[in-house]
């Protein structure tokens, strides 16, 4: 079984594989890692670019089985994966695109038939029926490619792999038919346990592989060898269920689907469905201690496999919504930012999306996000901050959805500090806070955050009484920008990575800021005297600002990474900020300024963070793209998709790359950021409404 994995799971299908780095044309781009069935925080599959070339990363994600074979003319060859005795017969893959939502593999057997293998992963941020199921589909569709017919049988299975990240649990599964005809193997660990997850999969819930009970299906559960085996013999499975419960890796049983296509001429479509379904999801410290909250499908079906019925069936439909989606996507960045644009927007929405889990029940929802791969953390302030613009441009009122399990929380006295907390928890899915105050100590990032994105959030939907209810604390942490932000002591910003420093000069700006997004709260909520004294304070500090963090004799002049320090520079991406929210606090120069010097520093893929080291953040680059002049503008986003199609890393986006060479950043780290929700960043251009500035 050599498929492998990466955030949390990773494909490697050997086949497609050998099409990827030798035969196949790609579109939009040749992208590290393609997504397959990404779709929240433990139902996230990507196929890396170049694995089985030894691109497999120790410690950074799972390997899991999910292959797939097809009998022509009984000659046997594999599309998926890497089956147990598939003998040498290779498809050749002829043509890769993505969506949005899809990821789209065309493959040529033996000039005899045509395979199109469709993997759809559904983002409806409006639909929360639809988005609240951890569900994927997969799609194959096979045709006479000659004109002749051919005898076809399709083969697909998973591996118990998906079940839990310890690969020596003991796993155990059953198969049946729901009474609308639908077939599925269910697999889950046998021992659940509850909110516990090992190596970023999750150690409770049921995984659902199903297909449609037509003429022609078998299934078969048991060793790989064994149903492997049987496929390659017979071109069928001999509906037998293997028993023998057991560790995932002793004689890997796999759950096998075969579909006798007949004799083929024009297109057969079989449709796939996988899932993991968890009644319970987030264990959170709310107003009345540690509750578990529901997964949000629960409330709209009665029983897992009713939530499998629906999702099966739906899919004409969610094909329909998923082709306008992705269309939306492509039309908007095409205008904001051209080709270049939808090569990178187009692959972030999954993996934005693909971070998130909504939970709750009808009258009260939250959406929860997961910091994958840097450590877990759930809702992460400044996690949520860089993704946000995603929300945005597709759904505001999901904002207030991300938002409130923090508000509520802290408002009810759970998070001993003036100040706003980083995150909820250490670990998904428990959002268990920290009664203790000892959070990661960002406190001047998440005050200037919350405030900002709050407001923003106000703004595009007009409740203006959410920020009545919420006056209180953010009044408060306002407080804490007034003593902190124009002299931000020594401490971290959201780029914790990079390291300690004082009079952060893009942090002073974010709390800046985030003081005159107050203002602007106070005068909505008629607080008039707030409003006025806010806005002093911020006009006032924004001048100071001027002075303390630009290096003004510099040639072209920029502003500083921290204040006085004229040889250093950084990606001023706070400065965005101003701009979303329509605050024109900060000088029309500014902008100009910073977009001229961003010319200068220019590296073969993008912008350097700051002067400490080589690397950059793609997030912080596009939020710097969205208020940069046009061909500031132009050159990152040239830059960012370059990236895309060249870099030699091998997993979901890294937000954190090398400029020079394009690989993981290295300086001073040993771990790598992967699969990242903030990439929902890369809509900062969709995000903004309204003529830009520059
Ligand atoms: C199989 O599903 C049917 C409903 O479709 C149900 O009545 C039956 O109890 C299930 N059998 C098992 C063994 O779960
Ligand atoms: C979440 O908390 C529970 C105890 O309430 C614990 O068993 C579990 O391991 C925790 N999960 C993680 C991922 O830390
Ligand atoms: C899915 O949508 C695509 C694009 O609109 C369309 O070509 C295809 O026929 C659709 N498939 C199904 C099964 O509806
Ligand atoms: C996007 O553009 C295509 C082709 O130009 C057009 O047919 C479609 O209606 C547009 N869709 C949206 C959602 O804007
Ligand atoms: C919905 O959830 C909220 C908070 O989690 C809870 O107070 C409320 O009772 C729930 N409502 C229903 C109908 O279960
Ligand atoms: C929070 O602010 C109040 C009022 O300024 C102060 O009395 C209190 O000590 C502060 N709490 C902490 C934990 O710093
Ligand atoms: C911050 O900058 C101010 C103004 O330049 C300076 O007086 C102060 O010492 C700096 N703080 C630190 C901790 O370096
Ligand atoms: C808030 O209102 C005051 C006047 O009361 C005004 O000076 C200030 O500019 C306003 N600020 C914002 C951000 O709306
Ligand atoms: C940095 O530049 C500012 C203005 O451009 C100047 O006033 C200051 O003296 C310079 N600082 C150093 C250490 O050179
Ligand atoms: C950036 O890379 C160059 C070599 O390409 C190296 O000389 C320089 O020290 C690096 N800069 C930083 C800040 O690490
Ligand atoms: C931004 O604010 C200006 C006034 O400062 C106003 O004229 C303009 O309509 C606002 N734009 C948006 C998109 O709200």
């Amino acid at each position: 079984m050599k498929i492998i994995s990466q955030t949390i799971v990773t494909l490697c299908a050997t086949l497609l594989l050998l099409g990827l780095t030798y035969a196949s044309s790609f579109y939009p781009a040749r992208p590290p890692a393609i997504p397959l069935a990404v779709k929240s925080p433990y139902l996230n599959a990507v196929q890396r670019a170049g694995c089985g070339n030894g691109g497999y990363l120790a410690g950074q994600g799972q390997t899991l089985g999910w292959n797939g074979m097809i009998r022509v003319d009984n000659t046997i060859y594999t599309w998926m994966g890497d089956p147990i005795g598939a003998g040498t017969h290779t498809v050749t893959q002829k043509h890769f695109w993505y969506s949005s939502t899809k990821s789209v593999f065309s493959m040529d057997i033996g000039g005899k038939v045509e395979m199109t293998i469709t993997f759809l992963s559904p983002i409806t941020p409006g639909d929360q029926k639809r988005q609240s199921l951890v569900f994927s589909y997969l799609e194959v569709t096979v045709e006479s490619q000659d004109g002749n017919p051919h005898d076809v049988q399709l083969y697909a299975d998973i591996s118990a792999e998906w079940v839990a990240g310890d690969h020596s649990s003991v796993a155990q599964w059953d198969f049946n038919t729901t009474n609308d005809g639908i077939s599925y193997h269910r697999v889950y660990r046998q021992t659940q346990l509850l909110f516990s997850e090992t190596n970023d999969q999750a150690d409770w819930g049921h995984w659902f592989w199903a297909t449609k009970k037509v003429d022609g299906v078998t299934f078969q559960s048991g060793a790989d060898k064994a149903v492997h085996g049987a496929f390659q013999r017979n071109g069928k499975l001999a509906n037998t269920k293997d028993t023998h419960f057991r560790p995932i890796n002793k004689d890997f049983p796999v759950f096998g689907f075969s579909i006798d296509l007949g004799s083929i001429t024009s297109p057969v479509s079989t449709l796939f469905a996988l899932g993991l379904t968890q009644e319970q999801a987030i264990l959170f410290d709310g107003q009345t201690g540690n509750v578990p909250l529901n997964s949000l499908w629960k409330s709209y079906f009665p029983s897992e496999t009713d939530a499998l019925s629906f999702f099966y069936t739906d899919f004409t439909t969610a094909n329909a919504t998923a082709t306008a989606l992705d269309y939306k996507i492509n039309n908007d960045s095409r205008i904001a930012g051209g080709h270049d644009y939808v090569i990178i927007t187009s692959l972030s929405a999954r993996q934005a999306f693909g971070a998130t889990q909504l939970v709750g029940n009808l009258t009260n929802q939250y959406l929860f996000i997961k910091e994958l791969s840097s450590d877990g953390n759930i809702q992460t302030v400044d996690v949520i901050y860089p993704f946000f613009p995603i929300l945005l441009y597709l759904e505001p009122s999901m904002v207030k959805l991300m938002l409130d399990p923090l508000f509520e929380n802290q408002e009810s006295g759970q998070f001993p500090q003036n100040y706003s907390m980083h995150d909820l928890g250490y670990h998904w899915p428990n959002a268990t806070g920290h009664t203790d105050g000892q959070d990661e100590w960002q406190p001047l990032e998440e005050c200037g955050n919350m405030i900002i994105m709050t407001l923003a959030y106000a703004q595009r939907t007009n409740d203006i009484t959410y920020l009545t209810m919420h006056y209180k604390i953010l009044n408060q942490w306002a407080q804490y920008l007034i003593e902190e932000a124009l002299y931000p002591a020594y401490q971290m910003s959201t780029d914790d990575f990079a390291g300690w420093l004082s009079n952060q000069t893009n942090l002073a700006l974010k709390g800046i800021i985030g003081i005159e997004a107050m203002a602007s709260i106070a005068n909505l909520t008629g607080n008039a005297a707030d409003g006025a004294r806010f806005a002093n304070i911020a006009h006032s500090y924004i001048s100071n600002w001027q002075v303390l963090g630009i290096a003004a004799d510099a040639k072209p002049p920029h502003t500083t990474l921290s204040y006085g320090v004229n040889d250093t520079h950084g990606i001023l991406y706070n400065l965005y900020s101003d701009r979303l929210l329509n605050l024109s606090l900060v000088p029309q120069s500014i902008y100009k300024m910073q977009s001229a010097f961003y010319q200068i520093i220019e590296q073969k893929y993008g912008i350097p963070l700051d002067t400490r080291h080589n690397y950059t953040k793609s997030d912080w680059e596009m939020w710097a793209a969205a208020i940069s002049s046009e061909s500031t503008r132009n050159m990152l986003i040239q830059d960012l998709a370059k990236w895309i199609n060249e870099t030699p890393t091998n997993t979901a986006c890294t937000d954190l790359y090398d400029t020079r060479n394009g690989d993981y950043a290295t300086e001073g780290r040993d771990n790598h950021f992967v699969a990242r929700p903030v990439v929902g960043g890369h809509f900062a251009l969709l995000a903004l409404q309204g003529e830009p500035y520059v």
